[in-house]
């Protein structure tokens, strides 16, 4: 049966911010170290420590915002360790990632620097869990401060005379877990205290954000928005898709159809958490000032066999394709709350868009997702509705087709779309309202095998191709959409 689309291109839903489609790169296992930096020696070519072939691929991204340095690592992480001549900083062990020796080669200049070379916006996450008021606030001092201070000084001796900006900064991570196992009433406390001073200085506005809630933990949002709600412009939701729960995740590859199932569903879930938590916001910032920001989501798997099980590196494969495709279509749908999302994360570690071996660097299926579905960032939702058909998963029932649409600055409208189906293909007819279907072009990302994926040796396997296969009629596009694909319809 023919599924039907409607999109109106005269119904404006608000901004997709452009921070849905950001970053997050943690000292854990090959992110920072081998995945961005090697050293400005090391025989791969790097501009100032930093590769340049992630690099560029990353800036075909458009990246908008990179949290850093964490995740359990930020709550462990004391700043001052990691600015000065490199030789003579601390040497220290990422207890929470494997044990392995943190040398603090890449600090807050490193961290700058990358930001720049990506030309996106830096999100740096503070220490609550094992640090003080005193050290995060310095911190900001020493990043924001312009003019005579003892931080604003010692950023000077290590070269950087003008400040840089700063415009978001976590408050903590995880702190009902890895970032101090508190409960709710004991963080929105220490909450409180600590964004007291982390201080704007000149013109430099900070937009605070709080370490919200682990998945459908809505008591910690309802304590945290009662409680320090006028102290907040964002909270944070962590969301990880664990096909086989969180013990017992199953591989990134050669998994089974009722697994691919599985994920699929606990990819869709996120939906219901976004509603859930958002309506105990709305309880108390009905004008929905304050951001959800889901800074860390992503589909987490067991680690490749033979790889250091702290170091959370997995394959990436078509299914991987459909959870970033599927999470973003829903991001944007929710974009009256959804004001940014931080996938996990970028290089190396659980689901990433570059994948390293020493001189060699591979793009996922997910990267290819993001770089499809760029042109909604800062574009104008539009209206949508949809009949899809349903997938059986187990006695749940699951939508077959995800959607989403928007019209950018220059007019042009971007359907995405994804079937979420194993093995069906999906007969859509899209009735696209307040716009001729003229120029019309697809881009789509499928693979005959569910866990078909880039290797060294294969890495062009999985990739975006050209669409053409559809037909115009009216204001109807038609088409049929593979199973397991996720496509980009254009319409300038
Ligand atoms: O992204 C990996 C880890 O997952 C992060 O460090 C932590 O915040 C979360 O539990």
């Amino acid at each position: 049966m023919t599924k039907k689309v409607i999109v109106n291109a005269d119904v404006g839903k608000g901004t997709i911010n452009k921070n849905i489609y950001g970053h997050f790169a943690e000292h854990l296992g090959r992110c920072i170290y081998e995945g961005f930096w090697v050293g400005e020696d090391s025989d791969i070519p790097n501009t100032n420590g930093i590769r340049n072939d992630v690099v560029e691929a990353l800036r075909n991204l458009d990246i908008p915002v990179l949290r850093w340095p964490g995740g359990c690592f930020a709550d462990e992480y004391h700043w001052k360790d990691g600015v000065g001549p490199r030789a003579n900083r601390k040497r220290m062990v990422n207890t929470h990632w494997g044990g392995v020796i943190e040398n603090n080669h890449f600090g807050t200049h490193e961290f700058y620097m990358l930001c720049e070379l990506l030309d996106t916006e830096p999100y740096i996450n503070g220490n609550v869990g094992s640090g003080t008021v005193q050290e995060m606030s310095e911190w900001v001092e020493y990043m924001t401060f312009n003019g005579e201070s003892p931080m604003a000084n010692w950023r000077k001796e290590h070269g950087k005379e003008e400040p840089w900006k700063l415009k978001y900064f976590g408050v903590g991570n995880e702190n009902w877990g890895c970032g101090g196992n508190m409960r709710p009433q004991y963080y929105a406390d220490l909450y409180r205290r600590f964004q007291t001073y982390v201080r704007n200085y000149g013109d430099n506005e900070i937009f605070r954000i709080a370490g919200g809630a682990n998945v459908d933990d809505y008591n910690w949002t309802e304590v945290l928005m009662r409680e320090a709600a006028h102290l907040m412009d964002g909270l944070s939701l962590h969301y990880y898709v664990h096909p086989g729960g969180f013990w017992n995740k199953g591989p990134a590859t050669d998994f089974t159809e009722d697994v691919w199932d599985i994920t699929m569903e606990k990819t869709l879930h996120i939906e219901e958490l976004i509603e859930k938590h958002g309506t105990i916001m709305d309880k108390y910032d009905p004008e929905k000032r304050i951001a959800m920001i889901i800074d860390e989501w992503g589909a987490w798997y067991d680690v490749e066999p033979g790889t250091n099980p702290g170091f959370l590196y997995q394959q990436n494969t078509i299914r991987d394709a459909l959870v970033a495709g599927v999470s973003l279509n829903i991001f944007n749908e929710h974009n009256d709350r959804v004001q940014m999302a931080n996938i996990a994360q970028t290089i190396n570690v659980i689901q990433s868009m570059i994948l390293t071996d020493k001189e060699k660097m591979i793009l996922t299926p997910t990267y290819h997702v993001f770089e499809m579905y760029k042109v909604h960032q800062d574009a104008e939702r539009l209206n949508l509705n949809i009949e899809t058909g349903s997938i059986k998963v187990g006695d749940k029932e699951i939508p077959q087709v995800s959607a989403s649409a928007s019209k950018a600055a220059d007019g042009s409208v971007t359907i995405t779309l994804c079937n979420l189906d194993k093995a069906e293909s999906a007969d859509l007819a899209i009735d696209l309202r307040g716009k001729d279907l003229e120029n019309v072009s697809g881009r789509i990302i499928t693979a005959d095998e569910m866990d078909a994926h880039n290797t060294f040796d294969n890495p062009d396997n999985v990739k975006p191709e050209a669409f053409n296969d559809f037909q115009t009629n009216g204001s109807e596009l038609t088409m049929r959409l593979p199973s397991k694909s996720v496509l980009s319809i254009r319409v300038k």
